[in-house]
């Protein structure tokens, strides 16, 4: 794919535009396409404030720099011209990503590959028509992935393993964090992870065991302390004077316990309707955007505090 491959962004929403970002920063020429005037009018205020902030923040060394590497298109074609990688975010519906695959497949150099942000659906349920399947897989990110780097690499049964390398490479070349998953499972590694949490998080809410807010500062001022450095088991493993299996040896019988109180089941509309009352109390829906700056310059800071302290990717 080369050092600074030119990269086409196909969808430019709350994912695609951090991306575009991702890939500019480390110095690519990045093409982006959206066919939606709204976000394409959104994109350039969201790209300087954002660039402006790592800017700030000592994770970049000049924002015009990096904005002066994003280039918004007319056409897909436009976009795909000369790029070697291309990063799909359009909408979480199989038919939406099938079309895309799709246009993409079209119009893309038989070298190109092409990673999806899909958060949860195989690449196998919308890249199998493509003449060019080899060359799909899944870069699922975390949003914003210009602020957390994690991205699970998921290939479809069909994906040239040597495609799913390059990808690997250019996702450490810029900064990001590649995670493998071996095979396609709904969710892959990071959703179902945060669905075990969200499931638990849902019932103990509708059950009344604790407020919204008490269980988000059990995360914000509890766990999640912990996971911003280090994951469940290296935490578990620093738990117990044995390690791993020594706290195994002494909880696993509640969370067997736990596990058995639990039978799946969707969540319940009425909850939800709850739970958004209460958190528009708190959160007008107009500050919601506000809210996201607020959330992305806190992540900025983490991000110079990891990297300063030999924590970052
Ligand atoms: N929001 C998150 O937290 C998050 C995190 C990780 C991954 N993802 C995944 O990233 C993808 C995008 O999510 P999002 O949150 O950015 O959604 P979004 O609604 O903000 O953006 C989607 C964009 O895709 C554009 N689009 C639709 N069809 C297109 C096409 N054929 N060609 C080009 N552009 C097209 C739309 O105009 C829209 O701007 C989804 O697969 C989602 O699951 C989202």
């Amino acid at each position: 794919m080369g050092d600074s491959p030119v990269v086409a962004i196909v969808g430019a929403g709350l994912v695609g535009s951090g991306w575009a970002l991702v890939f500019a920063r480390a110095g690519c020429e990045v093409r982006v396409y959206d066919p939606d005037e709204p976000t394409r009018s959104r994109l350039p205020a969201w790209i300087e404030a954002s660039a402006a902030d790592l800017e700030s923040n000592g994770l970049i060394a000049s924002a015009a720099e990096v904005i002066g590497r994003v280039r918004l298109c007319e056409s897909l074609p436009e976009a795909l011209d000369g790029a070697t990688y291309v990063q799909e975010s359009v909408f979480e519906t199989v038919e939406s990503k099938t079309a895309a695959c799709l246009a993409i497949d079209k119009a893309m150099s038989p070298q190109t590959i092409v990673g999806s942000s899909s958060s949860g659906i195989p690449a196998s349920q919308f890249t199998g028509n493509c003449r060019h399947r080899q060359n799909f897989l899944i870069a699922h990110p975390v949003n914003p992935p210009h602020l957390v780097p994690v991205v699970e690499l998921v290939p479809a049964p069909w994906t040239d393993p040597s495609a799913l390398e390059q990808v690997r490479e250019l996702m450490n070349r810029v900064g990001q964090v590649p995670v493998h998953v071996r095979r396609e499972i709904d969710g892959f590694v990071l959703n179902r992870l945060q669905g075990a949490l969200l499931n638990e998080a849902w019932a103990l809410y509708e059950e009344g065991y604790a407020s919204l807010a008490d269980i988000d500062a059990t995360i914000s001022h509890g766990l999640g302390l912990r996971w911003s450095f280090m994951g469940p088991f290296e935490t578990i493993d620093l738990n117990a004077p044995g390690g791993i299996a020594d706290y195994a040896a002494r909880l696993a019988p509640l969370y067997y316990r736990m596990a058995t109180q639990r039978v799946p089941r969707k969540w319940p509309q009425e909850t939800i309707e709850q739970a958004q009352a209460e958190r528009r109390e708190v959160l007008a829906e107009e500050d919601l955007a506000e809210r996201r700056l607020w959330r992305d310059s806190v992540l900025s800071r983490l991000a110079a505090f990891k990297k300063t302290n030999g924590l970052g990717p």
